[in-house]
């Protein structure tokens, strides 16, 4: 069986009061429009037609890169007329149609699977998804005959008072058979709001002695996101199924209500996230790895077993086999950590390769620098990357070792298995096996302390600094 998807999303959402097309505002880390495109495709229909008209350029550059059409509506002249926006699209196409609207997010597969078999055990010209709710205000109501078949849809605007009661609401979802486009031409305006209804197909698939069906589905799925209120509420519904999925695919959360993780993160088993950890945007956790609390860990491949120890940050890296990050590590885009390297805490790392084994225990900036296998980068060294105008390569050879609070000064390189000595500033390369060493040679000056103290102490309260006092005194009867 042939199916379509026409996913309308040409409308305004003047209700968001937002500069962003309503269809791109996130829930879960995904557009509200987005989230249905991932439904839509998991239907595997022959074709997608997304309808846009309301920040179409936006739309339709947002999702250039999914196996979808686009068909503009120009003008919003009411859902029949953005229905049969996709008729040249699936122009040829025969087979069945499946309306859904671009700000649901709410739908699951499982619904969308429901109507359709419905509809297609029914032999049915039409399936319209509903919902119940004790006050159905504002939506379409479903209208059932004496017998309990659906008769007509009636929109709030014209319904009766007794119409008004009727709990069964219209979702506008809808499934057809390939006669709908035909319909929906037929369909006029004249009603109070002068739009095309496409809910007027109904009884015009009556009067074709075509079966009508509809699927009660549970009301929280069906709402719309057409506010900031209802937008945290879908917001907060994905969040919690994603983690109830990760959970049941071997993933351990501490504290799970916590825990924030987008639609588009993948996370194999035996990952274990403490309370508190945020995973976003195109990130990837590889088995056997475990996320500390409060870590923020966006756009980042993490193969098996790295450790990220609490309070990190990481963005736009890539992790390899058993490194560790953390505590207080700040990991910045276009960053490789290859296989057991071992950032501590206050580091900061950004566009820089760390070959294996390499180490930056402590306090640490490494910036635009390739760092070769074993290198020790003490506490306190720096790469000098920025010269106020241009950014510069370091490079340092495996094995080297550089000093606490050393400052390279880029471009430069240190040599295989150099030392750079520690409080030194590298201007020019150190070669292989050399020590690099900036420092004046230290001085002693016997008993300078002594005379120093001494004076400083005559003049200041007789209570103040005891134990230098002391120390002093004991030196006196020495
Ligand atoms: C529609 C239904 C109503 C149903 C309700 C559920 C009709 C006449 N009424 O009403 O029975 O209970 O949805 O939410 O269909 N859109 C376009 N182009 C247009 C008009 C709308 O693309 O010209 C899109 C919107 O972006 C939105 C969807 O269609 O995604 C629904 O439009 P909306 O204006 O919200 O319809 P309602 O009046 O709420
Ligand atoms: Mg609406």
């Amino acid at each position: 069986m042939s199916l379509a998807v026409v996913i309308l999303a040409a409308g305004q959402g003047t209700r968001m009061k937002s500069s962003l097309p309503k269809m791109l505002h996130q829930a879960a880390g995904r557009p509200l429009l987005g989230h249905v495109i991932e439904r839509a495709k998991e239907l595997e229909p022959d074709k997608i037609v997304i309808i846009t008209g309301h920040g179409a350029d936006q739309i339709e550059n947002h999702f250039a890169s999914e196996p979808v059409v686009f068909a503009r509506q120009t003008e919003q002249l009411g859902t029949a007329h953005a229905f049969l926006c996709a008729k040249e699209a699936l122009s040829g196409f025969a087979g069945d149609v499946f309306v859904l609207y671009g700000d649901t997010p709410l739908m699951t597969l499982e619904t969308l699977q429901n109507a359709l078999e419905a509809h297609r055990s029914a032999k049915a010209g039409m399936t319209v998804i509903t919902g119940i709710l004790e006050d159905a205000t504002g939506y379409g109501r479903i209208v059932r005959d004496g017998s309990g078949e659906v008769v007509r849809i009636v929109e709030q605007k014209a319904a009766s008072d007794s119409e008004k009661t009727i709990k069964e609401w219209n979702s506008g979802m809808y499934v057809f058979d390939s006669s709908a486009f035909v319909l929906a031409a037929q369909i006029g305006n004249s009603n109070a709001a002068k739009e095309y209804y496409l809910t007027d197909i109904l009884e015009l698939y009556r009067q074709n002695h075509k079966p009508v069906v509809a699927k009660v589905t549970a009301s929280s799925e069906l709402e719309g996101s057409n506010d900031r209120v209802q937008l945290a509420a879908a917001d907060k519904t994905l969040r919690d199924r994603i983690r109830i999925r990760h959970m049941k695919n071997g993933v351990t959360m501490r504290d799970p209500n916590t825990i924030y993780i987008d639609d588009t993160v993948s996370i194999a088993n035996d990952v274990i996230l403490e309370q508190g950890v945020t995973l976003t945007g195109n990130t990837s956790i590889a088995t056997g790895s475990q996320i500390g609390a409060y870590s923020i860990i966006h756009d980042c491949q993490l193969e098996e077993a790295v450790i990220v120890k609490p309070h990190s940050v990481l963005e736009g890296a890539r992790l390899a086999i058993g490194s560790d990050v953390g505590p207080f590590a700040r990991i910045r885009p276009g960053t490789v950590l290859e296989a057991g390297v071992h950032v501590g805490n206050f580091v900061e790392i950004k566009n820089s390769h760390l070959m294996a084994d390499a180490k930056a225990g402590h306090l640490a900036y490494i910036g635009d620098a390739t760092v070769g296998r074993e290198v020790n980068f003490s506490a306190g060294a720096i790469t000098a990357n920025y010269d106020g105008v241009d950014k510069h390569r370091t490079t340092i050879l495996d094995g080297a070792f550089i000093g606490t609070n050393a400052t390279l000064v880029a471009p430069v390189t240190i040599e295989q298995g150099a030392f750079v000595a520690a409080g030194s500033t590298i201007t020019t390369d150190v070669p292989e096996g050399a020590l690099g060493v900036t420092r004046a040679s230290q001085k002693i000056l016997e008993g300078w302390s002594v005379k120093y103290w001494t004076k400083k102490l005559e003049t200041a309260k007789s209570t103040k600094l005891p134990v230098i006092r002391n120390w002093l005194g004991m030196r006196r009867i020495d």
